[in-house]
């Protein structure tokens, strides 16, 4: 029954587990080595992770806590995104020094720029403790013990399958990490938010820091006798290219997955959550972009905030496209019905199902209350401090931040549920008249920072508010593990389906914890007929440069070298003729936070940066379909060609090993 039941299911709505979906623990990669293997990587899996040796782990890291970075030099060279470097490179920027607009190339060590708080990790070890906790010691002391072992160390207590495996995670943390080399963003971020998520794409998303470490290779905080740091391995950089169907893998630390929650979670996301704050966002960049086409100091000012409102925005949309298109909730819904139908002679699986079912009924409205409150009047400036009234651009904001104000305060009047609306807002409302009366009242206050009574009386409304719901819920996320109820739950639900399910590949969900995926490099049909090739170039580049457009306007050194095709040893002959190869595509499972991983081949060799997925295929956070699933690379040719050819920093290049 089980197995025609499951052969059938696989055939109608093409399961998980199959193709290259998963995010693999290095240090259990020996049970994936075979897939690898035969899908054509060359190395072992003590190549990977090794505690006994250098191995790939160690040319990795965690950048800052939300990307991933490698190492290239034996002399602490570390690669990341652009988008990753953003916030360092924008701190150094000024008028006079606009390195975001023109780019920065360090011409020597001494001209690299320290940055306060950035640091990276990279992983010492990792050990399953399950049964050390289940055996009476808690995760802190586990924790506390590691932290001790060593200088610079950080540690973390991890778990995995909803909380039937517990990982250590211990880190050897560098605090001392200047920024070498970041294109100009006409490069870096070429295409913006239009092209953001999309495929063809032609960014060339790469920024270049420098790990510090003391005389004896240790971590140190910023010193200028700190030397550069000596990592145990670094990449090698293949220059030969690649081409559809090469083995790719990519080791980095993917943030947040949710593969496993039940169909009931994943129609609300695509249904309920995600549309809504798709629309209150739509209003929020609606109202920023008229002020930055208004007034060339709002483009720049407002610059950021709107590429991190787009930049979930768009993905949204991606994600429910994906969903909806590939069914993903009915073929949800149908496995946990097989699973479900499976489970009925099992007292410890027979209710888990009906359980989950009537807990997310449960949590549903205030849970949704909760991301309306965080989407609207949490989104909202509570004060501007002196250093922004100072600013030049200050005045000229006010009828932006006026109109985000009122139409936060609409949004929140009529999509939080009535039940879950701050009383103190309820109280406004009444007293002003509607939600865009009681904006401006509030509004005036923060502005002008004066009278503060009746928004010190909201903000603390909306934090009982939210605490409350988070008491109610008991939780702040769909798979939540500190969600009591939620959590145990799945453990057991986990448990079943892996009794039940035996021959898919469980790999545990996305935790900012170091993971391996792997693939190939692949193209996708688009849409009926259309295909779309793994691979852009400088041609593309080219014939989107537009001066008129801020986004598509290239410098004016990358135009020349295109006219003169000066490509040096960055030339590739790609559709019959001479050019610069820019990004290509794969069929790496990879989500937010794999920003900036190393993309390998099949020998281990960097050959590109991982900075993307396509859009619809972002849906692979809940679930991973392989017609659509890519992830998108920078090619490492790009990336050296610009160092090279566009920053003149081709001096770099002197302590990479180029293959
Ligand atoms: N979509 C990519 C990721 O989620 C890159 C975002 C940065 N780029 C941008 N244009 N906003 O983070
Ligand atoms: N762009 C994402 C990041 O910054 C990667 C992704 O979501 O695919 O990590």
């Amino acid at each position: 029954m089980k197995r025609t039941l499951l052969t059938l299911l696989t055939a109608l709505f093409i399961l998980p587990a199959l193709a290259d979906e998963g995010m693999w623990l290095p240090s259990l990669i020996s049970s994936r080595i075979d897939d690898m293997r035969a899908k054509g990587f060359r190395l072992t899996a003590e190549d990977i992770y090794s505690v006994n040796q250098a191995s790939m782990k160690d040319a990795v890291v965690l950048f800052n806590g939300g990307c991933t970075g490698e190492l290239i030099s034996p002399e602490g060279l570390l690669l990341t995104n652009h988008h990753c470097g953003y916030g360092a490179i924008q701190r150094h920027s000024t008028v006079e020094h606009d390195y975001l607009t023109d780019g920065f190339w360090a011409m020597s060590r001494a001209e690299e720029l320290p940055n306060e708080k950035l640091w990276v990790r990279f992983l010492v070890r990792m050990e399953e403790v399950t049964d050390r906790i289940a055996a009476g010691e808690t995760a802190d002391e586990i924790v506390k013990k590691a932290e001790a072992e060593g200088p610079g160390y950080k540690a973390a207590v991890e778990q995995m399958y909803y909380g039937n495996q517990q990982f250590l995670f211990v880190y050897e943390q560098f605090d001392d990490v200047r920024l070498v080399a970041a294109p100009p963003s006409s490069i870096g971020k070429f295409g913006g938010d239009t092209d953001n998520w999309i495929w063809p794409r032609h960014t060339g998303d790469f920024s270049m820091f420098r790990v510090y470490a003391s005389k004896d290779n240790k971590p140190a905080a910023y010193s200028p006798q700190n030397v550069p740091y000596r990592p145990k391995k670094h990449f090698a950089i293949s220059t030969k290219g690649v081409k559809e169907g090469d083995f790719t893998m990519i080791y980095g630390f993917p943030g947040n997955t949710q593969e496993y929650i039940l169909s009931d979670a994943v129609a609300y996301i695509a249904e309920r959550s995600d549309p809504a704050k798709i629309a209150i966002r739509t209003g929020r960049l609606d109202i920023i972009s008229k002020a930055q086409e208004s007034d060339p100091a709002l483009r720049i000012f407002y610059a950021a905030r709107h590429a991190s409102i787009a930049n979930a925005w768009k993905k949204w949309q991606g994600e429910v496209l994906g969903i909806k298109r590939r069914g993903t909730v009915a073929s949800k819904r149908a496995y946990e019905e097989a699973f479900d139908a499976w489970a009925q002679d099992k007292l410890r699986y027979r209710n888990v199902v009906a359980q989950l079912k009537a807990e997310y009924a449960r949590i549903a409205d205030p849970y949704f209350a909760r991301e309306i409150t965080l989407e609207t009047l949490g989104a909202l400036p509570i004060k501007y401090s002196a250093k922004e009234r100072a600013e030049a651009v200050f005045a000229h904001r006010k009828a932006t931040e006026r109109a985000l104000y009122s139409l936060q305060f609409g949004e929140y009047a009529r999509r939080c549920p009535a039940q879950f609306q701050i009383p103190e807002f309820l109280d406004g409302v009444a007293r002003y008249g509607s939600p865009e009366a009681f904006a401006e009242e509030i509004f005036t206050q923060v502005w002008n920072g004066s009278d503060t009574t009746a928004t010190t009386a909201l903000r603390s409304g909306t934090k009982r508010m939210l605490d409350h719901i988070t008491w109610l819920t008991g939780t702040k996320s769909l798979r939540n593990l500190n969600s009591k109820r939620l959590n145990e739950l799945y453990t057991t639900y986990i448990k079943g389906l892996r009794e039940w399910d035996a021959e898919r590949a469980f790999y545990p969900d996305a935790n900012l914890t170091l993971r391996v995926a792997y693939g190939t490099v692949a193209g996708y049909e688009y849409a009926d007929g259309e295909y779309h090739k793994p691979q852009t170039t400088l041609d593309g580049i080219i014939a989107k440069d537009n001066p008129e457009i801020y986004d598509y306007d290239i410098p004016q050194t990358l135009r020349d070298r295109y006219a003169s095709k000066e490509y040096g040893r960055w030339a590739a002959t790609i559709g019959g003729h001479k050019t610069v190869p820019v990004c290509f595509l794969a069929t790496n499972h990879t989500t937010g936070g794999n920003s900036g991983s190393p993309v390998l081949n099949a020998s281990g060799e960097l050959i590109g940066i991982n900075f993307d997925r396509t859009w619809r295929s972002t849906m692979s956070d809940v679930a991973f379909d392989p017609s659509i699933c890519r992830n998108i690379a920078v090619d490492i040719r790009y990336v050296l060609f610009v160092v090279d050819r566009i920053g003149g920093a081709g001096y770099l290049l002197k302590e990479m090993k180029l293959k």
